[in-house]
């Protein structure tokens, strides 16, 4: 794929992000800004009920397997084992091919916490939380994620976690368009910025804090809660 078409697909701001993040170390500088949104199991449901599924095999991966571990740099999943062990990790394959993970998305529960920017998410016993969405590029825009959230939300709402939440970056066209598709609504903003150690974490909405500031991104993270 072309530069220019590359740019095209995740757009301007979304490739500069990235490429920022890529020269500047977390340590020293980082800037981020996300719409919260509440996800609509219903809608979710209806997507999932209305496609046929029988050539893609969805798995929710088992705790401290090989699939887990595989799906984490599949998806890019840098959050601490510590701090994510019980979260559900989504995966699917082709049928035909079930050793070739075409995309993965996880589920945190309990807390999620964003080390390089400070601040740690705690959820409620109801609550969970969207991370990691990814799909290999010559898979994406087949309705690969369709079917992962779609099984992810489902099983979620099984497991007792009638509250989906995900936070998305404005400038990543292709995530804000299908999570709002299957949003309730926008719910909140978080914007955090960081430099050296000193980390001011600002929330809107039905996102709550207990402070703006922390020095101590890793041991002491500005803690935040969603109110629902
Ligand atoms: C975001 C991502 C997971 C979507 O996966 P995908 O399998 O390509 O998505 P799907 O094919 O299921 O498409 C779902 C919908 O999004 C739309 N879509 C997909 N890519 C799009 C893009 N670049 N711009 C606008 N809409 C897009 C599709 O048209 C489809 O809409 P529809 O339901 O109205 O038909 C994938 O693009 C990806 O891995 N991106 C890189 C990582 C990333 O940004 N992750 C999200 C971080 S929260």
């Amino acid at each position: 794929m072309s530069v220019i078409q590359k740019l095209k697909e995740r757009g301007l701001l979304h490739s500069i992000e990235i490429l920022f993040n890529r020269i500047v170390p977390a340590w020293l500088f980082r800037f981020s800004t996300g719409n919260v949104f509440e996800l609509d199991p219903q809608k979710l449901a209806e997507v999932l009920n209305a496609m046929d599924n029988s050539d893609f095999i969805l798995t929710c991966v088992e705790q401290g397997s090989q699939a887990r571990d595989q799906l984490r740099t599949l998806t890019w999943n840098s959050v601490p084992m510590e701090t994510s062990a019980n979260d559900f990790g989504y995966s699917i394959a082709d049928r035909g091919t079930p050793e070739d993970v075409l995309g993965g998305v996880w589920a945190g529960i309990e807390s999620f916490q964003e080390a390089d920017l400070g601040f740690q998410l705690q959820f409620a016993d109801h609550q969970s939380w969207i991370y990691c969405a990814y799909v290999k590029q010559q898979a994406q825009g087949k309705g690969v994620y369709k079917r992962l959230l779609s099984f992810g939300s489902n099983d979620l709402i099984e497991k007792g976690y009638q509250r989906i939440y995900v936070v998305i970056q404005p400038w990543n066209k292709a995530s804000t368009y299908i999570h709002q598709k299957y949003a309730k609504g926008k719910i909140g903003k978080i914007t955090a910025l960081r430099l050296f150690s000193l980390c001011a974490v600002f929330c809107s909405g039905a996102v709550g804090k207990d402070r703006t500031l922390t020095g101590n991104p890793l041991s002491n993270p500005v803690q935040l809660h969603i109110r629902d």
